[in-house]
């Protein structure tokens, strides 16, 4: 008993390592073309190794040959050649050279098929695992969050079907490298994002029949305001030390994505001005703080800096020099003081002429005397001895009896003294050259 065991192992044995042997001679295999099928397609399962000519072939769908299993036989030389199986589906179809063509293919059809060829040398089979692909979707990158703030998480996510592999990038450079991606590189997280991360980005699925490109996504990082700064014509200043009638323009700017809103204020009232220019006029009333206030919609964060603009008036200061306006109202001033002069020089003179002519008429020996005295003077000779200052406050008109020599000629006229000099003056008729600058006495005689 024990030799038979062994010899019925032995035999069995033997057996195992005849078929091992034997196999590659009389191998089949069976090819798919093309190699990766896909859904609406065609694959053939192309049979190779078949020795000898082919009396009969069957298809079956699994890896068993049994009856129940079988799509079609194909006998080459009979008509019809097909005949089909219980498995059968009008998408199969058997080609003379032993291969299985299925045209049309949907994911259904996919699994074991195997083959069995019988030739004038003998049966033969072979299996082959049939997959039928998907093309892969376009994929769409969605962020989870629409406002994306500097240092907050972000996600994006490539959304993609049948996809065997995902890869990012970036039109515009490479991938931030402070950036992690999932296991199956659907999404990527930017865990503390930067202004520096803005670009525009994609995605790409791939399987082993097709690749495909998402659209661009622009991620758009919103920061600032900051650096918040004001700046005059000559740059960056806090003060500006400026007369009435400049202009100044202030220039408020910051450093922010999206651009910030610009608001002025004044001495804290609101000026209305939205712009990032404010543009000053100056007069006194321009004189004081302004505040430059940038407001980010986005990031909502608002900041504020301020200039300070001291207007002065240089007419209401001592000092008088530099400015032309400043001289042509002085100019105006004098000018005005000499006409005002003239005027009551006139005045004086035609009064004069009116007074010798009445007293023409009189035949009366009579001289005026028309001086300019201190207010309180009655025009003695005395008084103009001791006068030492200008007086201008009064003129006295008197009437006096004449001095003159007779021999003076009627009608004559002489200048009346008015010291403005202040210097003593002596009585003129007496001092024709006195030095003293005498201009008003006058004479009628
Ligand atoms: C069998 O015939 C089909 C259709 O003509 C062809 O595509 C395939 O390559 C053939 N297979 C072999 C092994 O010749
Ligand atoms: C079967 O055919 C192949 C080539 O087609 C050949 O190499 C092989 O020897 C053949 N085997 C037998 C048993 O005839
Ligand atoms: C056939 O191939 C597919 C994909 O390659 C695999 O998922 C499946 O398990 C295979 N089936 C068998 C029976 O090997
Ligand atoms: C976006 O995803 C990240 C990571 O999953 C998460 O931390 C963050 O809270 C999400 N944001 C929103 C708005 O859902
Ligand atoms: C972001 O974080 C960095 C480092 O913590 C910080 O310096 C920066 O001010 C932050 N930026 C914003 C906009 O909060
Ligand atoms: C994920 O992306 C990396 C780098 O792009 C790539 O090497 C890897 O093959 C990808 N893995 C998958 C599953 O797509
Ligand atoms: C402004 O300028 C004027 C003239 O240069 C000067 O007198 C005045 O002191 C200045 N005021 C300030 C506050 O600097
Ligand atoms: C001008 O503004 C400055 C700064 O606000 C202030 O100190 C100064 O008193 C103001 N001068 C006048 C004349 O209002
Ligand atoms: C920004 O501020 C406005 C009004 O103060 C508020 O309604 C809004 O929710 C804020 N947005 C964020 C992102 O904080």
């Amino acid at each position: 008993m024990s030799w038979n065991r062994v010899t019925v192992s032995g035999m069995y044995a033997l057996t195992v390592l005849l078929s091992v042997w034997m196999q590659p001679i009389s191998a089949l295999s069976i090819q798919l073309i093309p190699q990766y099928p896909a859904v609406g397609q065609s694959v053939t399962l192309s049979v190779t190794g078949i020795n000898g000519t082919i009396k009969v072939f069957s298809w079956y769908k699994g890896p068993n040959i049994y009856a129940d299993n079988q799509i079609l036989s194909y006998i080459p030389r009979a008509t019809p050649p097909q005949t089909n199986g219980n498995q059968y589906f009008s998408r199969a179809r058997g080609l003379p050279n032993g291969s299985l063509l299925i045209s049309d293919l949907v994911i259904t059809d996919r699994g074991i098929y195997t083959v069995s060829v019988q030739t004038e040398k003998g049966p033969n089979q072979e299996s082959v695992n049939l997959t039928v692909y998907i093309p892969v979707t376009k994929p769409v990158i969605r962020a989870n969050s629409s406002l994306v703030k500097e240092n907050d998480t972000a996600t994006l996510t490539c959304e993609t079907e049948n996809a065997e592999r995902i890869a990012w990038g970036r039109s515009n450079g490479r991938l931030p490298s402070a950036i992690t991606l999932s296991n199956d590189n659907r999404t990527l997280t930017f865990s503390s994002i930067k202004r520096l991360d803005s670009g525009d980005y994609y995605c790409e699925a791939e399987n082993v029949i097709n690749k495909i490109k998402s659209d661009i996504y622009t991620l758009t990082v919103n920061y600032g305001p900051e650096n918040l700064i004001i700046t005059g014509p000559n740059g960056i200043e806090s003060l500006f030390n400026l007369t009435v009638g400049t202009s100044l323009s202030l220039r408020c700017s910051a450093v922010s994505f999206p651009p910030p809103t610009y608001h002025w204020k004044h001495n804290e009232i609101d000026l209305r001005k939205y712009d990032s220019i404010l543009t000053l006029d100056l007069s006194l009333k321009e004189n004081g703080s302004y505040t430059c206030t940038a407001s980010n919609s986005k990031t909502n964060i608002t900041v504020a800096t301020s200039v300070v603009v001291i207007v002065y008036d240089r007419t209401l200061t001592p000092e008088t020099t530099g400015l032309s306006g400043d001289k042509i109202g002085i100019i105006i001033g004098i000018v005005v003081a000499i006409i005002v002069v003239a005027l009551i020089a006139a005045l004086i003179y035609l009064f004069v002429i009116q007074k010798a002519r009445q007293k023409n008429s009189n035949k009366k020996n009579q001289t005026t005397d028309v001086s300019v005295t201190p207010s309180s003077g009655n025009g003695h000779a005395d008084q103009y001895g001791t006068e030492n200052e200008i007086q201008y406050s009064s003129v006295n008109f008197t009437a006096r009896p004449g001095r003159q020599p007779p021999s003076q000629a009627e009608h004559e006229i002489q200048y009346s003294s008015v010291n403005i000099s202040g210097r003593p003056a002596r009585k003129p008729p007496a001092q024709p050259n006195d030095d003293s600058i005498v201009y008003s006495e006058l004479r009628l005689s």
